[in-house]
């Protein structure tokens, strides 16, 4: 069955610098290649979601300007619904200067811009309650999340959470309102206080402290290394697919958009859920850009 998802989030126009590695305090480097592309957490999430089949609409801002077209542009051009991105000409489109290195790792700087001037008043509560699933990052303020995901539970509605960056603490109030945590290594060592490694009982510790927040469900995402999924007690870590990886930009998006086209309202799919979501993530490394790396759903059936 296709299924309703809301993405609130952000739009950003991604400015990618190619560099050998980071730069040391005081050098100064040559860039190997400057590009432009679309990305966003939110628009990333959403473009997964639409392109394995489901049926997408966008809640978020732009500003008066290019980028907000640009944005708004791609979105439509894969199939999201943009009814509800409003635009705010006190402020410009959100944007990032992603450092991209060689071995594909990234280190992301983000200038919120719109995306953190969204208020209460431009959540589109009919949209929210029509849908299946509600995602949401950390790149809009923490009250309209807070408020989208209350009317989401109000209206059963499944909701994700990609606390990303890890700005926000992960309120009881949140929390309540939250049916799936996703944070990457890096979020969710900032949010349970504990030094993430590649180490069963070191990620059991540190699902738990996450699940002690208030929340049923974890996955924490481990790049090259899979991702560990926390259902209540019940405990496993999804191998990676192994692949070259060129681009690691916008792979945990991809990851959580296509998670959130498959899963189940009573969550019973959620081992299939993460299989098919770690495939895309994987293809997704493989190719240059967020938005540009994005598989459809023919990729993933064939990988
Ligand atoms: O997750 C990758 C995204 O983070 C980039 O597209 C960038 O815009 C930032 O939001």
């Amino acid at each position: 069955m296709t299924k309703n998802i809301v993405v609130l989030g952000s739009l950003n126009a991604d400015n990618i610098m190619k560099m050998p590695r980071m730069p040391l305090v005081g050098e100064t480097m040559a860039l190997t290649d400057v590009t432009t592309a679309p990305g966003g957490k939110g628009a990333n999430q959403a473009v997964a979601a639409s392109r394995q089949g489901a049926n997408v609409s966008f809640i978020g801002a732009v500003g008066n300007d290019s980028n907000g077209q640009f944005m708004r542009a791609t979105l439509l051009t894969n199939g999201v619904n943009v009814d509800a991105v409003t635009t705010n000409s006190e402020v410009p489109t959100g944007s990032a200067y992603i450092m991209l290195q060689e071995n594909g790792a990234n280190t992301i700087l983000i200038h919120g811009g719109a995306n953190q001037a969204l208020t209460t008043m431009e959540i589109d509560a009919d949209v929210i309650a029509q849908a299946d699933t509600l995602i949401a990052q950390f790149e809009v303020p923490l009250d309209v999340i807070t408020t989208a995901f209350k009317i989401a539970k109000a209206n059963n509605v499944q909701t994700i959470l990609n606390p990303a960056p890890a700005v926000y603490d992960l309120t009881p109030e949140l929390m309540r309102v939250t049916d799936i945590i996703l944070p990457n290594e890096t979020e969710a060592q900032l949010l349970s206080g504990i030094t993430v490694k590649n180490d069963e009982a070191v990620l059991n510790r540190v699902s738990d402290a996450l699940l002690a927040k208030g929340v049923a469900r974890s996955i924490i995402t481990l790049g090259a290394a899979g991702s560990f999924v926390a259902d209540g007690d019940k405990r496993w870590w999804a191998k990676p697919n192994k692949v070259h990886a060129v681009d690691t930009t916008g792979a945990g998006d991809t990851f959580i958009g296509t998670l959130a086209s498959v899963i189940d309202s009573d969550f019973s799919n959620l081992d299939e859920a993460v299989k098919r979501a770690s495939i895309a993530s994987a293809i997704a490394v493989t190719r240059a850009g967020a938005i540009p790396s994005i598989p459809t759903r023919d990729e993933v059936d064939a990988f």
